[in-house]
């Protein structure tokens, strides 16, 4: 059997976070341990059943097992601009300000190779989700990484970027609420970044995929589109994985400046065919309907988060109360030389599965992320072990 050479862009490429570490996962479950795991973010709660009875009708429509549109059914556009008129009080235009995507994963990945040439400056915050730089230079960009440190309420500090680099940049990524941080971004920040960017004609992708696990009424997260002028310079990743717990669907949405989602959706037309239909007619009733599940879903992770921040507290593990996304990022505790090597001490020694702050990039070194996708027995049940080490 022949043994090909990969391409260059993927020979030097680690193994996606993730992937990595479903790996060592296997390897452990394999020996008989009882693994927890608190590694990537998949809701691990069902898909509500008001969505599931949508999609069972939608399925049984013949019409529905053709292929889809492109850009997504102008019904489904249609709801994502009203689910951002009601949640956000921003106004989209359905027919050219929104796209579906399948996930929005798909969408990010995609989207650097409608703007991006090879050898184009893209600045990417970081600790940070691996997509967006691994895009970036799957079309040879090339990425400048700005450091989210605690210091700075894991915002970066756009004054530190100099004239000069702005100029050169294509385009910035951003994501708020963060993951891995779980830090999430005032109004005036997004002011003056939307500011720069207008300046020096950078496009800022954000991604928002965590704007619904929120904690408190007051701490609402917001779109950056709420913000004067965001739309001349931004395209928005949104997704229904996180909100209604439909990660395993493949169903998102970009939304923002009309040029920028007419890029991506000219990838998108050479590259794939659409969202199938019935996943497009129940997330429709997902976006009208699921106001109140979004409600109680938001409650069962505040339940979570309470319980994991007060056993961490206990056993003297420092970490961050979030104020949204479902992610608790804490300290690597004093005796550990990394976050690798701690996360690896409590996989292989207690079957907890974390995943390390330094897999998001540099600055994340010495910390490690807790997803809150498991019930709080368990999420109790975890600490403790952590803690008797
Ligand atoms: C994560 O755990 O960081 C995310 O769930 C990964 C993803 O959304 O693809």
């Amino acid at each position: 059997m022949a043994d090909f050479k990969l391409a260059d862009r993927l020979a030097t490429l680690p193994p996606y976070l993730f992937a990595g570490i479903d790996k060592v996962k296997a390897e452990v479950a394999a020996r008989g341990v009882d693994i927890i795991s608190l590694g990537i973010g998949d809701p691990d709660l069902p898909t509500p059943d008001f969505i599931i009875e949508a999609m069972k009708k939608a399925v049984e429509r013949p019409a529905n097992h053709q292929y889809p549109s492109y850009v997504g059914m102008l019904e489904f556009r249609q709801e994502v601009a009203n689910w951002y008129g009601r949640r956000f009080g921003v106004s989209l235009d359905p027919k050219t300000e929104v796209i579906g995507l399948i996930g929005s994963k798909e969408g990010i990945a995609h989207f650097p190779l409608a703007f991006v040439n090879p050898g184009d400056l893209v600045l990417v915050c970081t600790p940070n989700y691996p997509v967006y730089h691994i895009a970036t230079g799957f079309v040879g960009g090339e990425v400048q990484f700005i450091p989210l440190v605690e210091e700075n309420d894991y915002l970066p500090d756009l004054d530190a970027i100099p004239a000069a680099t702005w100029d050169r940049a294509k385009m910035i990524f951003v994501n708020y609420p963060n993951n891995p941080t779980a830090a999430t971004a005032p109004r005036a920040f997004y002011e003056k970044l939307i500011g720069i960017c207008r300046k020096h004609n950078v496009i800022i992708a954000h991604d928002t995929a965590y704007t619904e696990v929120y904690y408190d009424e007051n701490d609402k997260p917001m779109s950056i589109l709420e913000v004067e002028g965001a739309k001349d310079v931004t395209i928005e990743f949104h997704s229904l994985s996180k909100t209604y717990n439909m990660t395993g669907w493949r169903v998102g949405m970009a939304v923002g400046n009309a040029s920028l989602v007419a890029g991506l959706g000219k990838v998108k037309e050479n590259v794939d065919s659409g969202i199938f239909q019935a996943v497009q007619e129940a997330s429709i009733v997902a976006l009208r309907d699921g106001d109140d599940f979004c409600r109680e879903l938001r409650a069962i992770y505040r339940k979570r988060r309470d319980v994991v921040v007060a056993a961490l507290n206990k056993v003297g593990i420092a970490c961050r109360v979030p104020t949204a996304a479902f992610y608790i990022w804490a300290k690597v505790p004093a005796g550990y030389g990394s976050s690798a090597e701690f996360v690896t001490a409590v996989l292989e020694k207690t079957g907890v599965v974390l995943t390390p702050g330094n897999g998001f990039g540099t600055p994340g070194e010495g910390y490690f992320r807790i997803s809150l996708t498991v019930d709080t027995h368990r999420l109790e049940e975890a600490v403790s072990r952590i803690a008797n080490l």
